[in-house]
C-alpha cells in the first residue's frame, strides 16, 4: 500500500498552511492596536450592516452569479456590463482563479518586489515559478522599473502582476509605464486593491478596450472598510472574463457577501468620507515623522506608510518589538537594498495615529 505522501501532488507536498501570526496575534489579543494589516479601522456603514442582516435572514437560499453587483461595478466603472466583471471571494481569490486558468507547473510569474505576498503564495500551489523583479532603489525611492520586467519576460511568462498603487511603497507606476508592459502581450493584472482612496482617476480600466491582456482586480477590504466579508472582483475583456470565470467555484461569493457589497458601492458618501479620513491621517502621520533625521518616509496613495530608519542607525524589527510593548502591532518588511531599516504603519483610528507616532518619536529619539 502507498503512504499518503505518496499521492501528494509535487508542487503541493510539504507546503504548510498559510498563517497570517499578526492577524492571529490581534484576535487572540483584541487590545492590541491593528495597524499591520492594511484593514480600514472604521466599521461598515449603518447601509452595509442592514444589507447583511437582511440577506442573513435568508441565508436558507443559493445565492445567484451575482447579476446585481457585478451590473453595479461594471456601471462604476464605465464598462459595458456583468460580462466584463467577475467576482471573488475578496481579491486573493481572484488572482487564485486567475492563475489556475494560465499556468502550469513550470510556469512563471512575475511581480515587481516589494509587494504582497498572496501572489506567490498561489503561484506555488500550482507550482509555477516566481520570478521577483526588485523595484529601482533611488535617491530615497522605489521606482517601477518596467525595462526590467519586459527583461525578465520568457516564453514560460504566463502573468505579470503590479500593484498600483503598490503595497507596501505607496506609489503608482505611470500609465505610459503600464502600456509599455501591456504592449508585450502577456496577461498582464493591475491590483487596483488601494486605489479609492485616491478616486478612480487613475485605474486602467479604460485600458481593457484596447488591450485583451490588461486585467484589473479590486477589493472591498481596504477604502470600503469590508476586509472581513471577503469580497473582490477582476475587470477585463467580456472574453477574457468568460473563460475565468470557467474555473470559478459555484457559489464562491455568498448571498450575504455580494448584497452587503451592494450596499457598500451604493454608499458613495461613505466611501469618500472613509477616503479622506484616510489621507488627512497619512498627511499627519507623514508631517509628525518627517523630521526625524535619518527616517525615510515613502508618501503613500494607500491607507499604510512604509518607512525606511536605516540611516538612523535602527532595525524594523526592533521598531516593530518597541511598538508591540505600546500595544501596537506594525508590520515587518525584510531587509532589502542591503537596508534592514524598513517598517510599514497601516492607518489607524485618530487614537491610534497619534500614538504611533509617538511610539516612532521615542524609539528613534533612543
Ligand atoms: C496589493 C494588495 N492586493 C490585494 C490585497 C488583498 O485583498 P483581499 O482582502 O481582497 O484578498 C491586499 C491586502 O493586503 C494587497 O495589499
Amino acid at each position: 500500500m502507498k503512504s499518503m505522501e505518496e499521492y501528494y501532488v509535487p508542487w503541493v507536498k510539504g507546503i504548510p498552511m498559510y498563517v497570517s501570526a499578526h492577524i492571529d496575534l490581534a484576535w487572540e489579543k483584541p487590545d492590541l492596536r491593528r495597524m499591520m494589516s492594511n484593514e480600514n479601522p472604521n466599521p461598515p456603514s449603518k447601509k452595509v450592516l442592514e444589507a447583511i442582516e437582511k440577506y442573513a435572514k435568508i441565508a436558507n437560499r443559493y445565492p445567484d452569479q451575482g447579476f446585481v453587483v457585478r451590473k453595479k461595478i461594471a456601471d462604476i466603472n464605465g464598462l459595458p456590463g456583468i460580462e466584463n466583471v467577475m467576482l471573488g471571494n475578496g481579491s486573493s481569490e481572484v488572482f487564485d482563479n486567475i492563475f489556475r486558468c494560465l499556468l502550469q507547473p513550470g510556469d512563471e510569474v512575475i511581480q515587481h518586489t516589494p509587494c504582497f505576498g498572496i501572489y506567490k503564495l498561489r503561484c506555488d500551489i500550482l507550482g509555477g515559478k516566481l520570478v521577483s523583479v526588485p523595484m529601482a532603489y533611488k535617491d530615497k525611492q522605489l521606482l517601477f522599473d518596467v525595462d526590467a520586467i519586459i527583461k525578465a519576460i520568457t516564453p514560460k511568462t504566463k502573468v505579470i502582476v503590479i500593484a498600483n498603487p503598490n503595497n507596501p511603497t505607496g506609489n503608482y507606476i505611470s500609465k505610459e509605464d503600464f502600456i509599455k508592459v501591456a504592449k508585450t502581450g502577456v496577461p498582464l493584472i493591475s491590483d487596483e486593491a488601494y486605489i479609492e482612496f485616491d478616486g478612480l482617476g487613475r485605474a486602467f480600466t479604460g485600458l481593457i478596450k484596447d488591450y485583451k491582456n490588461v486585467i484589473i482586480t479590486r477589493t472591498m477590504s481596504k477604502c470600503y472598510g469590508l476586509a472581513g466579508l471577503r469580497f473582490g472582483y477582476a475587470l477585463g475583456d467580456k472574453d477574457v472574463i468568460a473563460q475565468f470565470s470557467a474555473a470559478l467555484l459555484p457559489w464562491n461569493v455568498g448571498t450575504i457577501t455580494m448584497w452587503g457589497a451592494l450596499a457598500g458601492f451604493e454608499d458613495t458618501e461613505g466611501l469618500q468620507e472613509r477616503a479622506d479620513f484616510n489621507n488627512q491621517q497619512v498627511a499627519f502621520i507623514e508631517d509628525s515623522l518627517k523630521d526625524i533625521k535619518g527616517l525615510d518616509i515613502f508618501h503613500s496613495y494607500g491607507n499604510y506608510i512604509l518607512f525606511d530608519g536605516t540611516d538612523a542607525g535602527k532595525k524594523g524589527k526592533d521598531m516593530l518589538e518597541f511598538a508591540l510593548k505600546r500595544g501596537l502591532i506594525l508590520r515587518a518588511q525584510k531587509k532589502m537594498y542591503d537596508r534592514e531599516g524598513w517598517f510599514r504603519i497601516t492607518i489607524g483610528t485618530a487614537e491610534e495615529n497619534k500614538m504611533a507616532v509617538q511610539a516612532v518619536r521615542d524609539f528613534f529619539a533612543s
